[in-house]
């Protein structure tokens, strides 16, 4: 797949005082204790990352090591932090006022949340898709060309339109009416155009929250192809409740849980982390058992 049509590639992120280098996996990976195999360089390691709301802490202490070309899932009960900690990765939890972070994102060597980091250009590089395909209210054109305007692009679109619609396998179906209102798509054809308006600033990760939760089943399994296609372009994390689809996409898998603190509130943990099968097949944590195997949760 080519992303010689790619017109808007984003600025560099501008790099941190430490400069910081990915460190060797050790230290990072399944949940902490050693680095799971075969993994190639990772495109984002969370380094004792911190979630406050407020001044309740919901997520803690995660440490993860997300593969380039990978996919990585993120599992785990309702409330156990998952879409709290897919924000952490492209600075969407600035956008909640309560919401502090504390650690490190390190992502192409650099700490997101370095001070002099810009969150908006952290966004080109690391898109979004959310739970219900969210197209706005304009013709399907004008929803993909909406990203690379608001970055600056100016003029005729229609490479950067027709390249995204490609990449997100739509561009066939949708060709012949692309000043219609994307409102006249289907809910499957809705979130493929929201994954190629994501892509449309050519980012190098998409992150995306439960992004079948709301389709049928033959929608899904398009989403699913699209996902391995996109691989090979791409970094991809998802959070999903889909056991089955976290299963048969994902290379590696995270389960978060949730504890019980002293004050009675609940708190979001990595219990596990490990290559997928692993996870599914011979977890280590009798936790992780439970929940996959449907026990729990
Ligand atoms: N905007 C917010 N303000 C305050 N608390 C929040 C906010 N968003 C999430 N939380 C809290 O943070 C914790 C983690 O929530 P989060 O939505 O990240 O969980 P989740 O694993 O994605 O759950 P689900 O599977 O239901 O989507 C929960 O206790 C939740 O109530
Ligand atoms: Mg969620």
């Amino acid at each position: 797949m080519s992303r010689s049509g790619d017109v808007t590639q984003p600025e560099p992120i501008k790099a941190t005082t430490s400069g910081t280098v990915p460190a060797s996996l050790a230290d990072v990976a399944r949940d902490g204790s050693e680095a799971p195999k075969q993994m190639g360089a990772p495109i984002f390691e969370a380094r004792d990352v911190n979630v406050h709301y407020g001044d309740k802490l919901a997520v803690r202490d995660v440490r993860l090591a997300m593969g380039e070309h990978e996919i990585t899932a993120l599992i785990g009960p309702s409330g156990c932090g998952k879409s709290t900690f897919l924000r952490c990765l492209n600075r969407m939890n600035d956008l909640i006022p309560s919401a502090k972070v504390d650690g490190e994102v390190i992502y192409h060597g650099q700490d997101l949340y370095a001070s002099e980091v810009d969150p908006v250009q952290v966004r080109k590089h690391v898109g979004m898709v959310f739970q219900k395909p969210n197209p706005f209210p304009k013709s399907i054109y004008d929803n993909i060309a909406f990203g690379p305007r608001v970055v600056g692009m100016k003029g005729n679109m229609d490479d950067v339109v027709e390249s995204a619609l490609r990449r997100a396998a739509l561009w066939d179906e949708v060709k012949d009416r692309l000043k219609t209102n994307a409102f006249g798509m289907s809910g499957g054809q809705q979130q493929r155009l929201c994954i190629a308006r994501a892509l449309a600033t050519s980012p190098d990760v998409l992150l995306m929250d439960e992004p079948c939760s709301a389709l049928d089943p033959i929608s899904t399994a398009r989403i699913e192809d699209l996902m391995l296609e996109l691989k090979k372009d791409y970094s991809i994390v998802i959070v999903t409740h889909n056991m089955q689809q976290a299963a048969r996409v994902s290379d590696r898998t995270a389960f978060f849980t949730v504890d019980l603190a002293d004050e009675g509130h609940r708190i979001g943990h990595v219990v596990e982390f490990d290559q997928t099968d692993t996870i599914f097949s011979n977890p280590s944590d009798s936790r992780t058992e439970d929940y996959v195997t449907g026990k729990f949760g």
